[in-house]
């Protein structure tokens, strides 16, 4: 797993790639060992996992393609990568809501699809982060690498996957009972989820 995803191990092991964590956790069953590496270049022998994700990572690194390709690398033949990313199609890098008179999200909009971030730096904060923190944390800045629908599909085709499975998450309506901040995620979808395998 890279930009702290898993990869699990044909035994009963998982490895964690983590940027920043490196420790082993004990208190589980299943023993799983933490590994500080770069999803450009994966510290793992080829065909080594039975599956391997990233969440919500991807779009920061610099290099889909190796990335994709370093996942191939260490999947055995039939093992399958799932990974989610920013929805390239609301989450351009000249995007934002429109909201109505009393401050809620009723829209996305968004352009330059078609000119996607090439490692433009992104400043964010979480936009649910309480305000009394706020003064005290330092905005995120993150590098963007952008891509279209269509250029992340076909570049995981060009990887060697087979694309099996995607999802676009979306509160349901239970979920908005327990937690009515979800609203926006009924207007566009935040992430898309693909699952791909290794023929
Ligand atoms: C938006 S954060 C998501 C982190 C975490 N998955 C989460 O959902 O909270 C993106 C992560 O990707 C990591 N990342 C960026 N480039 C990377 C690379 N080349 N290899 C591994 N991780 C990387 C960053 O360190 C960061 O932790």
């Amino acid at each position: 797993m890279f930009g702290n995803c898993g990869i699990a191990t044909r035994t009963h092991g998982r490895t964690l790639a983590v940027p920043a964590v490196m420790s082993t956790e004990t208190s589980s069953t299943i023993q799983t060992r933490f590994v500080c590496a770069s999803a450009l270049n994966l510290p793992f022998p080829d065909a080594e996992f039975d599956f391997a994700t990233s969440f919500m990572a991807l779009m920061d690194v610099p290099d889909h393609a190796r990335a994709l390709g370093e996942a191939w690398r260490v999947l055995r033949a039939g093992g399958f990568f799932q990974f989610s990313i920013c929805h390239p199609c609301f989450f351009t890098r000249k995007s934002d809501w429109t909201t109505d008179d009393l401050g809620r999200r009723v829209a996305r909009t968004c352009t330059d699809y078609f000119q996607p971030a090439q490692g433009e730096v992104d400043r964010w904060m979480f936009g649910r982060a309480p305000a009394e923190l706020r003064g005290d944390i330092d905005e995120f800045m993150i590098p963007r690498f952008e891509r279209t629908l269509s250029g992340w599909l076909n570049l995981a085709l060009a990887a060697g996957f087979a694309l099996e499975a995607f999802h676009e998450p979306s509160a349901s309506d239970t979920d908005l009972v327990k937690e009515p901040s979800l609203y926006d995620t009924r207007i566009v979808a935040y992430a898309l989820i693909v699952r791909c395998r290794k023929p």
